[in-house]
């Protein structure tokens, strides 16, 4: 048991529509980032491109939490406010990405298990410290003809469940994702019979470690065409594949499934979701947990340049909204080319 009410922190990220903003690109991943624009990777970039984030007025009636990582937890505004109070203020959740990455699983040639969990009660006693409200931990799981194995989804299942409940433990909502990758030319069915086989194997290794499903959040991909299908399936047929395999797996414990954007653009990110939650009624809020589908057009708006901060925060304060229209069914096409 944990000495907090994980159930209404996990209920209070997602109420009413809002979503998670995924700030929690790790030092390598944010320096692709920084390289599509033509930015140096510093600590001063990494703290003022996330900052400008967070000072964005109004993103707490979209966003209900974020996720950092290690060295922006700690991190200090510009002007000495440290970046948890910054997301606060606009009544934010602060989380943190806990895992240490996907590594080669031995044995199984191409895939990979998350690893993390040595010291792992000791970093959350810190975490919850420094403010953080939820956590973070990302498996893997890649599609070819001849991938994955039942020996990847087994031993990354395990692993996601350890850490759920050690995060319960500490008194911070475990975000439990589990990506089946977007990469490859596999079909929709394909995806669906691995999202599946996987969030089987989840759920039965939180059940047995004893994760209280009520005080925890599911990350998953959507059930989509490979990138490079031949044919890639449309909103429609995205958003009814994924609403099945979600009802077939998910208990309605859980009270929210916030997906990851694996890659989709923007608006596909957006439409998928709006189409979800116009199959209602579901059982969980069904919203967002993006990175690049949250920050893409901010990214191109700032370039770094201060001077762009307001064009950057609009451009991201647009896409949160967006979002939190998606999750409540309310998102038309046309409000995108009216912004
Ligand atoms: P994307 O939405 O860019 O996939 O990132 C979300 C995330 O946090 C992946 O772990």
């Amino acid at each position: 048991m944990s000495d907090r009410d994980l159930n209404a922190i996990a209920r209070g990220i997602v109420e009413n529509g809002k979503g998670v903003l995924a700030a929690d690109e790790s030092t390598g991943t944010i320096k692709k980032r920084f390289d599509s624009i033509g930015v140096e990777n510093t600590q001063d970039n990494r703290r003022d491109y996330r900052e400008l984030m967070f000072r964005t007025a109004g993103h707490g009636k979209h966003v209900g939490g974020v996720i950092l990582y290690d060295e922006t937890l700690r991190q200090k505004a510009a002007d000495g406010t440290t970046l948890v109070d910054l997301i606060r203020s606009e009544n934010v959740a602060p989380g943190i990405k806990v895992d240490m990455g996907a590594k080669p699983l031995a044995g199984a040639e191409g895939e990979t298990v998350t690893e993390g969990l040595d010291g792992l009660r000791e970093r959350f006693a810190e975490y919850r410290q420094l403010g953080a409200d939820f956590a973070k931990w990302r498996a893997v799981i890649k599609i070819t003809n001849d991938i994955p194995s039942a020996y990847c989804i087994d031993t990354n299942a395990h692993a996601l469940a350890r850490y759920a409940k050690l995060s319960q433990e500490a008194g911070i909502v475990p975000i439990v994702e589990p990506e089946v990758l977007m990469d490859g030319d596999h079909d929709l069915a394909r995806c669906q019979q691995v999202t599946e086989d996987t969030l089987d194997a989840v759920f039965n290794e939180l059940y047995a470690q004893r994760v209280e499903l009520e005080g925890i959040l599911l990350k998953p991909n959507m059930v989509i065409s490979g990138q490079d299908a031949a044919h890639r399936a449309d909103v429609q047929a995205v958003a009814a594949a994924t609403v099945a395999t979600l009802k077939r797996c998910v208990p309605s414990a859980v009270p929210g499934i916030v997906f990851l954007s694996g890659g989709q653009t923007e608006v596909e990110a957006t439409a998928h979701l709006d189409a979800m939650n116009r199959m209602g009624p579901l059982p969980w809020a069904l919203s967002f947990s993006y990175g690049r589908a949250l920050q893409q057009s901010a990214l191109k708006a700032w370039v770094g340049q201060p001077g762009n901060v307001a064009a950057a925060q609009a451009a991201y304060l647009h896409r949160a909204r967006m979002n939190w229209l998606a999750a409540r069914g309310e998102w038309e096409a046309a409000m995108e080319d009216a912004a």
